[in-house]
């Protein structure tokens, strides 16, 4: 009789269970659901995000493994050559060096004071010797002064050893891009537009003996760094 009263509690307990679960089941659901969606997402920012094209690099890998001497860049004051060669090196995943202030670190004064204290000359002689070193350097980006292509000695050097890109662009888009002519002797004795003019049309024959030309009057830094490694890609001998 105990034993049949025992199987009914049983019974009793475990029906009971059941209907409890039934009650809390939209209670479990919601934890569940929660789990169940973390895990899916956590699933899905483990997968790698799609790879944005760049065209820059894209193009750059090829012709960085096609470069045997250094690219430098010549043309007038506030053609782009620092800003552009810095950018295009980076891309290039090669070196920068700009000899201009390479000078300004071996002498410990500026251009400017340069050209006060030792005179045009010496300049000149500071750069030939600077630029001499870098031609022979790995392949890099280098960026030169403005007159330093202007400079027969250097200028063969330069033509001889590395690939030299002339960066043109009009007088005033020179000026705009120039901002403050301080730092810039060669603008001090007069109206610096008219000295830009003046130096543009005296110095194109010069810049003309460079290997590649790029007009990069409305460009901005990065146009003009895509068409520089354009120009390179079509330069460059096919491997
Ligand atoms: C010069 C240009 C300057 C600098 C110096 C002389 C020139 O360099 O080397 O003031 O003769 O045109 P940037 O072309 O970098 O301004």
């Amino acid at each position: 009789m105990s034993a049949i009263r025992q199987s009914h509690k049983t019974r009793h307990i475990f029906a009971s269970f059941l209907r409890n679960c039934q009650a809390a089941r939209p209670l479990l659901l919601f934890p569940l659901t929660i789990c169940i969606a973390m895990l899916a997402l956590m699933k899905d920012s483990s997968k790698p995000a799609p790879r944005k094209p760049n065209p820059a690099a894209e193009l750059a890998g090829p012709i960085a493994a096609r470069l045997d001497r250094p690219v430098v860049l010549v043309g007038l004051m506030g053609s782009g050559k620092s800003a552009v060669g810095r950018r295009a090196a980076k891309q290039l995943g090669i070196g920068f060096k700009d000899s201009d202030q390479l000078i300004v670190k071996a002498a410990g004064i500026s251009i400017a004071e340069i050209f006060e204290l030792a005179g045009e000359v010496k300049f000149r002689e500071m750069e030939q010797k600077t630029l001499g070193n870098l031609a022979l350097a790995s392949p890099q980006v280098i960026a030169t002064g403005g007159g330093a292509f202007c400079q027969d000695t250097t200028a063969n050097l330069l033509l001889q050893h590395t690939l030299t890109i002339w960066l043109k662009a009009s007088p005033a888009t020179l000026l705009s891009r120039i901002g403050n002519t301080k730092t810039r002797p060669l603008l001090h004795n007069g109206d610096p537009l008219t000295m830009l003019t003046r130096l543009d049309k005296q110095r194109a024959l010069f810049y003309k003996k460079a290997h590649i030309h790029l007009d990069t009057d409305g460009l901005s830094t990065y146009e003009a760094m895509m068409a520089l490694l354009h120009a390179l890609d079509t330069h460059l001998p096919r491997q």
